[in-house]
């Protein structure tokens, strides 16, 4: 990557980085994805559509190397899958939700680096419950309200290291573009072609 010259080229040189490695030679199967796809079905979800900021936020951890990541929402844990596929060795996700069935993570269930937690993104003891600090990408996919969002980054914001990342699904859910305008950092709105949603990209001023 480029030197970019401000925190706005910055997080727009992540984001170009991310998206330019999403093809097949970049992100190929392993046996880790099957709980979530077959191969066959894999490729055909590498094409635009529904799941396409899985292989987005796989990218993300190729171009980002972090050591840590948090997920608010797991849900099935296919996010949570494709950003650990290519996690450094020494590093660590930590994938919260009240009520998580993660079932697209069986093959992973004995991976040191992934740590499931039962819990509410919002309970404001949790962070420091965690020892969690110094976070180098924070990915946000609960309910997607502004107010959830809000009282999400009030607690987890002040974890994210200076220049580290924060990616937002849903951005032009509900009301959560009312959220995403006054998001007041260094943005990359991806519009609909991560998902149909909305998808954001933003990083934490050095
Ligand atoms: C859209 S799903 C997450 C999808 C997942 N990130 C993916 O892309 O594969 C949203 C999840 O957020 C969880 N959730 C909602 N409110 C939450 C909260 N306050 N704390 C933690 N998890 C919450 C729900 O239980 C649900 O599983």
């Amino acid at each position: 990557m480029a030197h970019p010259k401000s925190a706005s080229d910055a997080v727009r040189a992540v984001h170009q980085a991310a998206f330019a490695r999403m093809n097949l030679a970049d992100q190929p199967y392993d046996h880790r994805i099957a709980p979530f796809a077959d191969e066959a079905t894999y490729r055909q979800r590498l094409e635009p559509g529904q799941d396409k900021y899985y292989h987005y936020l796989r990218g993300l951890v190729q171009v980002l190397q972090p050591k840590t990541v948090v997920e608010l929402g797991t849900c099935q844990g296919g996010s949570a899958l494709f950003m650990l596929l290519d996690l450094p060795e020494d590093g660590t996700l930590t994938t919260i939700d009240v009520a998580a069935r993660p079932e697209f993570l069986a093959s992973c269930m004995d991976d040191p680096r992934l740590r499931l937690v039962e819990g509410s993104s919002t309970d404001p003891a949790l962070p420091e419950r965690l020892g969690l600090r110094d976070v180098d990408l924070l990915f946000v996919d609960t309910d997607h309200t502004c107010a959830q969002v809000a009282a999400e980054l009030a607690k987890w914001l002040p974890l994210v290291r200076p220049g580290g990342v924060i990616a937002f699904d849903d951005v032009h859910m509900n009301d959560m573009d009312d959220f995403w305008d006054a998001f007041d950092l260094p943005k990359v709105d991806c519009g609909t072609q991560l998902h149909w949603s909305g998808f954001g990209v933003a990083m934490k001023e050095a």
